[in-house]
């Protein structure tokens, strides 16, 4: 029987890059988009994709039960791909609320529609969880992230997260729902919300605006470009074993002020400034309240069990991501308006 894929958040940065691949290269299977459409959804993300026969689009919210069961009945879903989430640290540092609903709730209500609606022939089915590294806390100076670390969240962000995948992992042993959850290191590229650091460092290039850098710019994360994400998710879909976890990463470490610095280096080339120009942009603030020092992955496993490894080095993807921003700068004026101006003053006119 041909898939019936239900991915949640597919409006968002990296659920868009999953949809569009997933649609391209499995026209048997029928793509159901669940999105509830926040300020991180975006159907300007799937314009390519929207009038394929195999593409769907549901507006709903995953806290919604009685809607999400519904689109669970109308399409038959044989399989879920859940990346609807509340994402960014820093909303998460204001409104923590939002994100125990949304990634704990929202994933639970998630787990039993899956659960009930799939209970005659439960191994037939796949509920697929993805995560982030953040899970696992912050690293020192040394040493890497591996399946089997520790979780100690210190964001309530990442306490959600780490709360749904204990959930999923309960979901795994008490009802024998078949999961696998991937646990991935910071993605960049197009289509990523300008809240998070590379676009809104790109962004603030192109318009000359001040470069916001945390404390003194000594933390380091572990960057992937989301074209690899998605490729590494249909991997881990399609090969990875049942109730088992991968870690995704590149090992590609940053601290931050050096990426910082490389970004307006190929910034000030694409753009024609003087050398050093975008430098005198960088300006320091106030940290982040329980900031993680360092993440960093141990991808051995999935590099070995699934073959799976990048695609793109990061200058590369950089680079990529960087010419993607300035043609669209439509799609930036659209995402930066409204709400997005209110969060920007709240976040950073006291610090
Ligand atoms: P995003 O914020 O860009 O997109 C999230 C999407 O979920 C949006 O389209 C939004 O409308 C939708 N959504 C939010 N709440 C919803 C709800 N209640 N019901 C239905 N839809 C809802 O996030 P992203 O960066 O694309 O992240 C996607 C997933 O990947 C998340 O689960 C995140 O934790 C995980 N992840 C992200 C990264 C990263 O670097 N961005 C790294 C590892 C893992
Ligand atoms: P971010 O993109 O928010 O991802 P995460 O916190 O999930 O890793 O931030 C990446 C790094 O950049 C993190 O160490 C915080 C830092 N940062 C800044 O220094 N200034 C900013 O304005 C933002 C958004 C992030």
């Amino acid at each position: 029987m041909s898939k019936k894929i239900l991915i949640t958040g597919g409006a968002g940065f990296i659920g868009s890059h999953v949809v569009r691949l997933f649609v391209n290269k499995y026209p048997d299977y029928r793509i159901i988009n669940l999105d509830a459409l926040t300020y991180a959804g975006n159907l300007e993300n799937l314009k390519d994709a929207e009038n394929a026969p195999n593409y769907f689009f549901e507006k709903a919210d995953i806290l919604k039960a009685d809607e999400i069961k519904n689109i669970f009945e109308k399409h038959s879903i044989t399989d879920v791909i859940h990346l609807a989430a509340e994402s960014h640290v820093d909303r998460s540092i204001l409104s923590p609320l939002d994100f125990i609903y949304t990634n704990i709730i929202g994933t639970v209500n998630l787990l039993n529609i899956a659960k009930d609606s799939w209970k005659e022939n439960l191994p037939d089915h796949r509920f697929y969880h993805i995560s982030t590294d953040e899970v696992y806390g912050t690293l020192g100076e040394a040493g890497l992230f591996t399946e089997i670390s520790p979780y100690a969240p210190n964001s309530p962000y990442s306490a959600s997260k780490a709360s749904s995948d204990h959930f999923v992992r309960a979901y795994g042993e008490t009802y024998k729902l078949p999961y696998v959850i991937s646990n991935c290191s910071n993605n960049y590229g197009p289509n990523q919300f300008p809240e998070k650091l590379i676009p809104l460092f790109i962004n603030n290039i192109i318009h000359k605006k001040s470069l916001p850098v945390y404390g003194k710019g000594e933390n380091t994360r572990d960057w992937l470009y989301v074209i690899d994400h998605a490729r590494a998710i249909d991997v881990v879909f399609h090969e990875g074993k049942d109730n088992e976890t991968y870690n995704i990463g590149g090992f590609n470490e940053w601290k931050n002020m050096d990426l910082v610095k490389l970004l307006c280096k190929m910034m000030d080339e694409k753009l024609k400034r003087s050398p050093g120009e975008s430098d005198q942009l960088i300006t320091f603030i106030k940290d982040r309240p329980g900031h993680d020092f360092r993440y960093a992955i141990d991808a051995s496993k999935i590099y070995k069990a699934l073959g799976w490894k990048p695609s793109v080095t990061f200058e590369e993807g950089l680079g990529h991501t960087i010419d993607w921003y300035m043609e669209n700068q439509e799609w930036l004026s659209h995402v930066t308006s409204g709400d997005y101006q209110q969060y920007y003053q709240n976040q950073y006119s006291h610090r």
